[in-house]
């Protein structure tokens, strides 16, 4: 069979069969960065997706990751400031059920919400409530989602 432009298309079998492949490795993946990440001493809940390419501070300071968070690929997850020592009980945390899509920054001791979103590309400097999306950099609340679900 051809496609639309006179190529051999592969069979759809195949197409599937590299698609469960693929998901069952990211998933694979993300269980090990959990356990690493857990084994390094960040507090992780169940059911946590953390993508091959995203980045956990593990060096100084506190993070806490609740139940069924999400990690997309290039985000960093900080818990230390680099340039100033970690304040006394600072701790970043992702409550539960977060998303947090591709190269997003979340700054040290910044509390993100249950249910928030945050958006592609966006640089969390002040902590998000819950069940709302931002985006941008610095990241600002740009939908409710108890209003709009
Ligand atoms: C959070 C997100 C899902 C919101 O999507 P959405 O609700 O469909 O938003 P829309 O596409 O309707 O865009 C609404 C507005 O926000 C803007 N916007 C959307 N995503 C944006 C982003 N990541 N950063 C800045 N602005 C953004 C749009 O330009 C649009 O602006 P306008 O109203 O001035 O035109 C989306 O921003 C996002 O981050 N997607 C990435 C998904 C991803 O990372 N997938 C891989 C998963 S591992």
């Amino acid at each position: 069979m051809t496609g639309p432009e006179g190529k051999a298309e592969k069979p759809r079998l195949t197409g599937m069969l590299g698609r469960t492949i693929r998901h069952n490795l990211a998933r694979l993946r993300s269980w090990l960065n959990v356990k690493y990440y857990r084994f390094m001493g960040i507090k992780i809940g169940k059911g946590v997706f953390v993508s091959r390419h995203a980045h956990i501070d593990v060096r100084r300071g506190k993070i806490s990751i609740g139940n069924d968070v999400h990690i997309g690929g290039g985000s960093y997850v900080l818990s230390h400031a680099g340039f100033r020592p970690t304040k006394e009980g600072e701790e970043t945390v992702i409550e539960d059920h977060v998303r947090i899509f591709v190269n997003c920054v979340i700054f040290p001791g910044i509390r993100i919400g249950k249910n928030s979103i945050v958006g592609a590309g966006a640089v969390v400097m002040k902590d998000v409530p819950s069940n709302v999306v931002v985006l941008g950099n610095p990241a600002r609340v740009i939908q409710n989602l108890e209003e709009n679900p």
